[in-house]
């Protein structure tokens, strides 16, 4: 259950330190348009690797998975990821699949810190059920097999997702708690440049 609890943060947000912040978890669970948000209330860059992917290829996400298949998909996003200017502020949204490759985390632990947006999977079922076009992954599954895949992947990508430098439950959260909670991480990381692992909530 998630609470109305609200972190202090500092205002105005402190810019004297560089970092990336690597947004991970689900499809579904709101890495874009949370990242974008972050990256307007901070003044960090926001970059968001599927959106990459896409303009470097001059095709969508699915047209790549229908024509290349999912293999080249993942390379290019490798790729993505590896372009991103690493000494400079910016809140990173990952794909759902991206932090799943070792060599992707390997990379994310190198060059910055990561947050997890943890939404358990009955929950996510409830988000992506309306949202499955854009996803190649997810599209041409019928309601219970949804469900079914959801709670599969998640539990084979939980042990990659909390390798993330911090973990923020967000069940049933609205995306202004989501973001309130990130903006108090990176407050803290202000203080602390040096990757570490921890639990927020
Ligand atoms: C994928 C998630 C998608 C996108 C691609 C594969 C996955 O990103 O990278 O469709 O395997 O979970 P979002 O998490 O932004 O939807």
């Amino acid at each position: 259950m998630v609470t109305d609890r609200r972190p202090a943060i500092r205002d105005p947000f402190p810019t004297d330190f560089a970092m990336i912040l690597y947004l991970v978890g689900f499809m579904g669970c709101g890495k874009s348009s949370i990242g974008r948000r972050i990256a307007e209330r901070t003044g960090y860059a926001f970059a968001d690797t599927d959106r990459m992917v896409e303009e470097a290829a001059g095709r969508t996400i699915p047209e790549i998975f229908a024509t290349d298949g999912e293999a080249a998909f993942r390379a290019m996003e490798s790729e993505a990821l590896r372009s991103i200017p690493t000494e400079g502020n910016t809140i990173v949204a990952t794909g759902g699949g991206t932090p799943c490759n070792p060599d992707n985390l390997a990379w994310m632990k190198a060059h910055g810190h990561s947050v997890y947006i943890a939404i358990t999977a009955d929950y996510l079922y409830r988000i992506l059920y309306t949202r499955r076009q854009k996803r190649p992954k997810l599209a041409n599954l019928n309601d219970e097999e949804l469900l079914s895949y959801i709670r599969t992947t998640l539990a084979e990508r939980e042990p990659f997702y909390t390798q993330a430098s911090a973990t923020i439950e967000c069940t049933g959260a609205s995306d202004s708690y989501i973001i309130d909670h990130i903006l108090f991480y990176l407050d803290h990381l202000s203080d602390r440049p040096s990757p570490a692992s921890s639990s927020l909530y």
